[in-house]
């Protein structure tokens, strides 16, 4: 097996006690063997000399839309509902397997190089198989799944499907794609939103995600027009109707979470859905502001995403978690996100959001090796911004600083060009 010795780093551990240890870190084949002591270099293969340099558990985003990487810069300063009906969905439209698959490659290269190690992405009504083929290509980490549009008048014809297509193409990539790498990638069905899905399909996806044991992907209450279609379509508040369906359950990730009552609220909590905050995505789109520290004071499981790069900009998980950090402190204080909360949100909560605490979002023996070896070395974040790591990272760190990302074990971005520089000084 490959032993892989990552040497001399500052390792934020991201365990149970939050530890930070100074050491070595020892990879066998794709898991973590060691953390912290000390590890001679001879029978090793490969060696990272990590002196000066912070090691972290991959970032874990829950709510990614490769297909759009592509759409960056044309779509901006509208609304979700007339950015959905007049771009986003025409240009998805237009999309064919060449398209899908370099703008699942872009993305992909750009969320490495930001140290993004596991990704929960929705593609696109076609074409979604050449999305897999680079993930699989890539070596990141993702649950993937097809969008389901069933429903909507307003929809562009090439985005249009009838109900069982919809569900055999899903079956279809399902059967190809789960399980694939070893369980790297997983199939994750992806009903876009509750008003672009009849209820039959809804209904189907409930029993073919419980039978196959896979996760349901979709957005919720993001934007106020959306939810008054729910309403006016289903006669239930958007997570009522979800829970009427029998879909609320701890394999249901809910991208933005917005507009929710108490009451769906706590249907979210007693279910043990997962939330997915975007944060960037939210303000770009004027959705609003997602009752984070509320949710999360209730002890509901909260991850965070990018979304799509035309809805952001960026697929930055440091843009993510700064501003996830600082919306919420004009209206609920300094503290009510600190940079540790949300750094737990980027990592652990995030893995738990995919069912895989006890694999990834963390290091610690046992574990995946998905990590990331930041230089926080740089003039932006140098340390005499503050000791605490962690707040570095947060409020300082961008993704440029990211040197190495390694996803199971495999080094998959090095930042040559970062190195020489360093060589330098
Ligand atoms: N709601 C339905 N589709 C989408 C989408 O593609 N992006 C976002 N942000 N919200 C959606
Ligand atoms: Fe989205």
């Amino acid at each position: 097996m490959a032993k892989l010795l990552i040497k001399n780093a500052e390792i934020i551990t991201m365990n149970a006690r939050e530890e930070i240890v100074k050491g070595d870190l020892l990879i066998e084949g794709d898991k973590i063997s060691s953390v912290g002591a000390s590890i001679d270099e001879e029978n090793v293969d490969q060696v990272i000399d990590a002196s000066g340099r912070t090691v972290i558990p991959g970032f874990i985003q829950t709510h990614i839309h490769l297909c759009q990487t592509l759409f960056r810069g044309k779509a901006d300063d509208l609304q979700l509902m007339d950015w959905l009906r007049t771009r986003i969905w025409p240009l998805e439209a237009a999309h064919d397997e060449d398209s899908v698959y370099i703008s699942a490659m872009l993305g992909i290269g750009e969320l490495i190089a930001g140290g993004s190690t596991t990704i929960v992405d929705m593609e696109t009504v076609h074409h979604t198989n050449e999305a897999f083929e680079a993930i699989a290509k890539s070596g990141i980490r993702a649950l993937s799944g097809k969008v389901m549009m069933d429903k909507g008048d307003d929809v562009p014809a090439g985005l249009q499907e009838k109900t069982e297509d919809s569900i055999q193409e899903s079956v279809n990539l399902l059967e190809k794609w789960n399980g694939y790498d070893s369980g790297r990638i997983r199939y994750a069905f992806a009903p876009r939103f509750v008003i672009s899905c009849t209820e039959d399909l809804l209904v189907q996806v409930r029993d073919l995600a419980e039978q196959y044991g896979v996760f349901v992907h979709t957005h919720a209450s993001e934007n106020r027009g959306e939810i008054a279609i729910v309403e006016h379509d289903t006669g239930m508040r958007n997570i009522i109707y979800l829970d009427h369906i029998g879909l609320a359950g701890k394999k249901l990730i809910l991208a933005h979470c917005i507009w929710l009552t108490d009451e769906e609220k706590a249907i979210i909590r007693k279910r043990g859905v997962h939330v997915s905050h975007c944060p960037g995505s939210n303000l770009k789109l004027a959705s609003g502001i997602a009752s984070v520290p509320q949710m999360a004071g209730m002890g509901i499981n909260i991850g965070l995403g990018a979304d799509g790069a035309p809805c952001n900009n960026n697929l930055d998980m440091f843009n993510e978690m700064r501003l996830a950090a600082l919306i919420h402190k004009p209206a609920n204080g300094p503290t009510a996100m600190d940079a540790h909360h949300v750094f737990r949100m980027a990592t652990i909560d995030g893995a738990r959001a995919v069912g895989m605490e006890d694999e990834i979002g963390s290091i610690e023996p046992g574990k995946k090796a998905d990590l990331a070896i930041l230089n926080m070395n740089q003039f932006h974040c140098s340390p005499s911004f503050g000791t605490d790591p962690i707040s570095r990272i947060v409020y300082s760190a961008i993704s440029t600083d990211v040197e190495t990302t390694i996803i199971n074990g495999k080094v998959v971005m090095e930042n040559r060009l970062m190195k020489t520089i360093d060589k330098k000084i």
